[in-house]
């Protein structure tokens, strides 16, 4: 039998989290306080790209199972279950993450609850947040027993967020270990179908489960920023970074994956994540520990200058009056998402330094628009590459990795390629009469 659900914030995580729970069958209110918002959403429109969402997100309002609402008084009388899943972006000139969405939902929401419900915590917190918000909840519900806090970190990627949804690795459950309580009864019965596949469910501590989540995306960090590391020192040797990562990646221990040498990381996650914990580790008296992640924040911006030089060094020294076309706007392939994004950051400064920049992207256009209007957008590649002096591939799409490079040759100025992903295959654009130049790359 469903549960009655209601879902607050309805983002990235939280429409994705919404669709997926009335997927598996429960009764889903979605909650967020932006009404343009929910009205797309309530006509099975995504606000973002997201393969397989839109279907999920329809076929489930079209079975009734799933509905959206401005109203925390509806949502209360409506689920016995809630799940928090605002956003915690980082603070404006600080490295610390803004809780302000995650608290407004507890200070709205328990005062309402007329009955024993258990409040699920999704967004990414500092660990010590739940333990907070527990407290506060108990005391703004009107009775003690009607709001029991536990803490359920999520881990979807964007691109895979349906899948990450429902066949997560892990389910992870941070319970509040000082109190007798339900939340891991109602956990089980929510996500019965994924017990059922025998998907790992770990029950902890509160603080314990906020810091599976940050960690996890700390390590993702660390390893895209020492194989970073080591392609600045393939570059000094003369070295191939992505065969060593081939080699190394063999090693069971150390694995292929987020081996991938480039212009590193962004997006709406790991680098405030970093940041969060960072700034948590040195409120906890622990930030000693932390400085190893600053050198990850550090490594992973400087390969954003890097590209810059490179660029610079491909136009002959000078990027005043080059026309460099760049390839990619979002922070990966399959994602409209140009938060923090390495890609448009890159094509920002080099703009800055005196160059024409002509941007292409196959999803995240309108996005790369909002966030930096002053760029000038085309509306493919061989409009974005006419006349360049210097293409350069900074996310990965499979329309760019297939790209001809005899094809794309006749429409430059000079045929300078930089891959910033080192997702091209270096010989066939030599022999094509391309300059290459990769990441680590000789
Ligand atoms: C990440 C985590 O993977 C996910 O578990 C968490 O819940 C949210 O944050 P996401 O932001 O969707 O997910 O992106 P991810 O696929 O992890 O990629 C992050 C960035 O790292 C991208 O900019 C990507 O281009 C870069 N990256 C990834 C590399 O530079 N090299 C790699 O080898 C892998």
């Amino acid at each position: 039998m469903g549960r009655q659900i209601a879902v607050f914030g309805t983002g990235y995580l939280g429409a994705t989290h919404a669709a997926c729970m009335a997927e598996l069958g429960h009764d889903v209110l979605g909650v967020d306080v932006d009404e343009a918002k929910l009205a797309k959403l309530a006509a099975g429109e995504l606000p973002f790209f997201e393969p397989g969402l839109p279907e999920v997100l329809q076929r489930n309002i079209e079975a009734g199972r799933l509905r959206f609402t401005t109203s925390y008084q509806e949502a209360a009388d409506f689920a016995d279950v809630h799940f928090i899943a605002v956003g915690t972006p980082q603070k404006h000139g600080e490295l610390a993450a803004d809780l302000r969405y995650v608290d407004a939902v507890v200070e709205s929401l328990a005062p309402l609850l007329r009955r024993p419900s258990v409040i699920f915590g999704k967004s990414t917190v500092p660990a010590g947040t739940a333990a907070r918000l527990s407290t506060r909840a108990r005391e703004l519900a009107p009775d003690d027993a009607f709001a029991e806090l536990a803490w359920n970190p999520e881990f979807l990627r964007e691109g895979y967020a349906v899948k990450d949804t429902l066949h997560p690795d892990r389910i992870v459950l941070g319970v509040d270990s000082t109190r007798k309580g339900n939340a891991e009864v109602v956990a089980r019965e929510v996500y019965a179908a994924l017990l059922e596949e025998e998907i790992p469910f770990l029950v902890t501590d509160l603080p314990t489960a906020e810091l599976v989540k940050t960690s996890a995306n700390a390590f993702l960090a660390t390893k895209i920023s020492f194989i970073n590391a080591i392609a600045e020192i393939c570059e000094a040797t003369g070295a191939d970074v992505s065969v060593l990562a081939d080699a190394i990646g063999h090693d069971a221990r150390i694995g292929r994956r987020f081996l991938n040498a480039g212009i590193g990381f962004g997006g709406g996650c790991l680098p405030k994540d970093i940041r969060a914990f960072i700034a948590r580790a040195g409120e906890l008296g622990a930030s000693q520990a932390f400085s190893l992640l600053r050198e990850v924040d550090s490594i992973n911006m400087r390969r954003r200058n890097k590209m810059v030089e490179l660029a610079r060094e491909a136009a002959g020294g000078s990027l005043v009056g080059a026309r460099v076309a760049v390839l990619g706007a979002a922070f990966k392939p399959d994602s409209d998402d140009v938060r923090d994004s390495p890609a448009l950051n890159i094509a920002g400064q080099i703009q800055l330094q005196g160059a024409a920049v002509s941007v292409y992207d196959p999803e995240a256009m309108e996005n790369a628009r909002q966030l930096f209007p002053t760029l000038e957008y085309a509306s493919d590649v061989p409009t974005a590459c006419a006349g360049a002096d210097v293409v350069m591939i900074l996310t990965e799409w499979k329309q760019f990795t297939g790209l001809d490079p005899i094809e794309l040759a006749k429409c430059v100025r000079q045929p300078t390629i930089i891959d910033g992903r080192n997702c091209l295959m270096p010989k066939a654009w030599r022999n094509a009469g391309w300059t290459y130049r990769g990441i680590g790359r000789p």
